[in-house]
């Protein structure tokens, strides 16, 4: 295993992709990044790396995340996102409230200062480290303990599957502190558990352990957490025993579902299929 993209270049991810299991895509990462990404054949593992301070987050966080999945080799067919050390993330990193904010980066200050579009810019920039982690190519998964508060909660929901410790503690703050969350997390909690209590979680910041984030699908299992990186290992391989573009496909059409009809849904399938199909038997 080497390690890989924390802002690498895309032409050396693209190089380095097709051949050797092992890729190697280098840069030298401040420390308010706090991430780093192993690439191991088809399994990528994306490490939130600042554990002295529970791998708070930052907008270069973000800024290296997007580069990951602009980078990402395309052998890679399952990204694992954890977190070093007691917790996976304690969200946003709160010197960013502070009027000196985090030393090169904005501060919510100076982020104040710009006009509408420059700060919805900003947030948008911030939103694309967690949207491809969706991608139908690749299956997502966040390995999570200790605390998962705020952006740490939204890095997680940002996963397609969550394996949890069982001394998880899922928390959405942002509304305690006067924010709303908007690294894309309210779309799969509201989708997950619900609008109401998606409300009751939210606006209370209460945290959520492993029994009831199993209970309510925020998680598909809680393990000792002893037993965490194995279980997760254990999914990532029982992922890549399906063929690839038949998981591809039926992602692309699971995770397209909830904004469809019956009708469209049927004539989705009806389209992967024919490929499918033509694809598995062309010319037998
Ligand atoms: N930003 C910056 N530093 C942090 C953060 C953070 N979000 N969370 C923890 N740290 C730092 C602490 O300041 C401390 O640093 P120090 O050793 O230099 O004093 C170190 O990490 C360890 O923190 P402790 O509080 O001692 O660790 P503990 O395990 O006891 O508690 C917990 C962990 C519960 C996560 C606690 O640190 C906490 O409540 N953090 C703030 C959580 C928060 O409000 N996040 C914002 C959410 S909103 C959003 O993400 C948009």
């Amino acid at each position: 295993m080497a390690e890989a993209a924390v802002g690498g270049d895309p032409e050396h991810a693209r190089e380095t992709g097709g051949g050797s299991d092992v890729s190697t895509v280098s840069a030298a990462a401040p420390a308010e990044i706090g991430l780093r990404c192993e690439v191991d054949g088809e399994i990528a593992t994306v490490t939130l790396d600042r554990p002295d301070k529970r791998n708070a987050q930052t907008f270069a966080t973000w800024s290296a995340l997007a580069r990951i999945g602009d980078t990402l080799p395309e052998r890679v067919r399952v990204v694992v996102v954890r977190g070093e050390g007691p917790s996976f993330s304690a969200g946003i990193d709160l010197r960013m409230f502070t009027p000196e904010g985090v030393p090169g980066q904005e501060s919510f200050a100076s982020a104040a200062a710009l006009g509408d579009t420059e700060l919805e810019r900003l947030i948008a920039e911030a939103q694309r480290g967690f949207l491809w982690l969706r991608r139908p190519e690749i299956v997502s998964i966040a390995a999570v303990q200790g605390h998962a508060i705020g952006a740490g909660f939204q890095l997680a929901l940002a996963c397609d599957l969550r394996v949890v410790a069982d001394d998880v503690k899922f928390c959405m703050k942002e509304p305690a502190l006067g924010l709303v969350p908007d690294l894309t997390g309210t779309k799969p909690l509201a989708d997950i558990v619900g609008v109401p209590r998606a409300i009751e979680m939210c606006l209370t910041a209460r945290v959520v352990g492993a029994e009831e984030a199993v209970r309510l699908g925020l998680a598909e299992i809680a393990v000792p957490a002893g037993e965490l990186g194995q279980t997760t290992r254990d999914l990532a391989a029982a992922l890549l025993a399906t063929d690839h573009a038949a998981a591809t496909a039926t992602k692309r059409l699971l995770r397209a579902a909830p904004g469809r009809t019956l009708e469209e849904q049927a004539a989705a399938e009806r389209a992967e299929q024919v490929a499918r199909i033509r694809a598995l038997f062309a010319g037998s």
